[in-house]
């Protein structure tokens, strides 16, 4: 009998450091996820009956998807601490307290939420006061007011939004912008542009995961074609190519497909029944990341993503085909970012050609 109590107490204590341990480690492994503080009404309000509400948290393992307005990936039902007179009611976010908090079981991990102070001035970013915790790691919490989609999918019934939003103090603000140099490099050779053939913007680009994935230096050359051998690179700046945090290899690669690819301009002739083709890519330009720490905003950097299309002969064309450049600005005015850890509309830039058309 003692013995087999003792093997219990055992047991239960090397379960729950492991528990610990796996908590431990999903938290430190993922900066990004944030909690979204969600009231959810009916919309159909001409029937008294029909007035119902939900409250819940939503988890994500990546916050930014809260503000894209996609399903979280958990939810849950907060208990609610606070009193209420009649029926139909939201609850107070402000209602917890030290003894009485907020809770919500995330899948086993544990939200809870007190103290929290509104003090009605804040406005959409705000940090808010608040005591949040997910399981042992602290969350700051911010005035959201932003929709976000009903987790029980029930899109035309009700209609959900965000009081606030919860990360975690090592959580970073994220903004995209694409730079891009106001010159073409144009390439012409026989058979380059199909579907597949080494000219073609999907093959030119699709060589950036190439590239990351195996690791080649900075400006490694990916044959496009021509007879005066040009090329597609890439290279990085302050990119750790190992994480996928903040954003994937995948996630520039397809960035290029819509936001560049589309907009490069081709013109086939046709001599003795043989396709000359002419390719007129952009001849530069990068995807930035521009972060911040939430915590400190002190601590910011900028993630940039490259590439260059040049010829042996010639950095760029002597006269840009600004169409190129302008369609895709144009692209990029109204792309949300399906970019990793980064929400909202990218930036389009254009900047003069610089040093990449040096001409000689
Ligand atoms: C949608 O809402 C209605 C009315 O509350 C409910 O009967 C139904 O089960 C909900 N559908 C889902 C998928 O939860
Ligand atoms: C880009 O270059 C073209 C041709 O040199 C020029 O007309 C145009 O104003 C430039 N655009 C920008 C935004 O610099
Ligand atoms: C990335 O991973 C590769 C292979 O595992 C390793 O050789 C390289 O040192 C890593 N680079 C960085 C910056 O961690």
């Amino acid at each position: 009998m003692l013995y087999q109590s003792a093997l219990f107490i055992l047991l239960a204590s090397s379960a729950s450091t492991s528990a610990r341990a796996l908590t431990a480690r999903a938290l430190k492994d993922n900066p990004d996820e944030g909690i979204y503080l969600v009231n959810c009404g009916s919309t159909m309000n001409e029937n008294p009956t029909d007035l119902i509400v939900h409250d819940y948290v939503y988890y994500y393992n990546n916050e930014a998807d809260g503000q894209k307005k996609q399903y979280p990936n958990i939810n849950a039902k907060p208990t609610d601490p606070g009193p209420h007179d009649g029926f139909i009611y939201h609850i107070n976010w402000d209602s917890g307290t030290q003894s009485s908090p907020i809770t919500a079981d995330l899948q086993g991990r544990k939200f809870s939420l007190y103290n929290l102070e509104d003090g009605d001035s804040a406005k959409q970013g705000d940090r808010v006061k608040a005591i949040a915790k997910l399981d042992n790691e602290e969350l700051s919490c911010y005035k959201f007011g932003g929709e976000v989609p009903d987790a029980l999918e029930n899109g035309s019934l009700f209609k959900c939004s965000a009081a606030y939003r919860c990360t975690r103090d090592s959580h970073w603000s994220r903004t995209a912008k694409m730079v891009i140099y106001n010159a073409t490099t144009t390439v012409s050779d026989w058979h380059i542009c199909g579907t597949g053939q080494s000219g073609s913007p999907y093959t030119a680009f699709g060589q950036y995961s190439t590239w990351a994935t195996t690791m080649q230096p900075p400006g490694t050359g990916y044959t496009l074609g021509g007879k005066k051998k040009c090329s597609i690179s890439f290279s990085t700046s302050n990119v750790d190519q190992n994480s996928s945090s903040p954003i994937s290899v995948g996630d520039v690669t397809r960035f290029w497909y819509a936001a560049v690819a589309p907009s490069i301009e081709k013109t086939i002739e046709y001599k003795n029944n043989m396709d000359y083709c002419s390719v007129t890519y952009p001849s530069g330009g990068y995807l930035a990341i521009v972060q911040t720490q939430d915590e400190n905003p002190d601590v910011h950097d900028e993630l940039q993503y490259h590439f260059a299309v040049s010829c042996e002969d010639k950095k760029c064309d002597s006269q840009p085909t600004v169409s190129v450049i302008t369609n895709i600005l144009a692209g990029i005015a109204g792309f949300a970012t399906g970019l990793g850890a980064v929400p909202g509309l990218i930036a389009g830039v254009v900047t003069a050609a610089n040093v990449l058309c040096a001409f000689g």
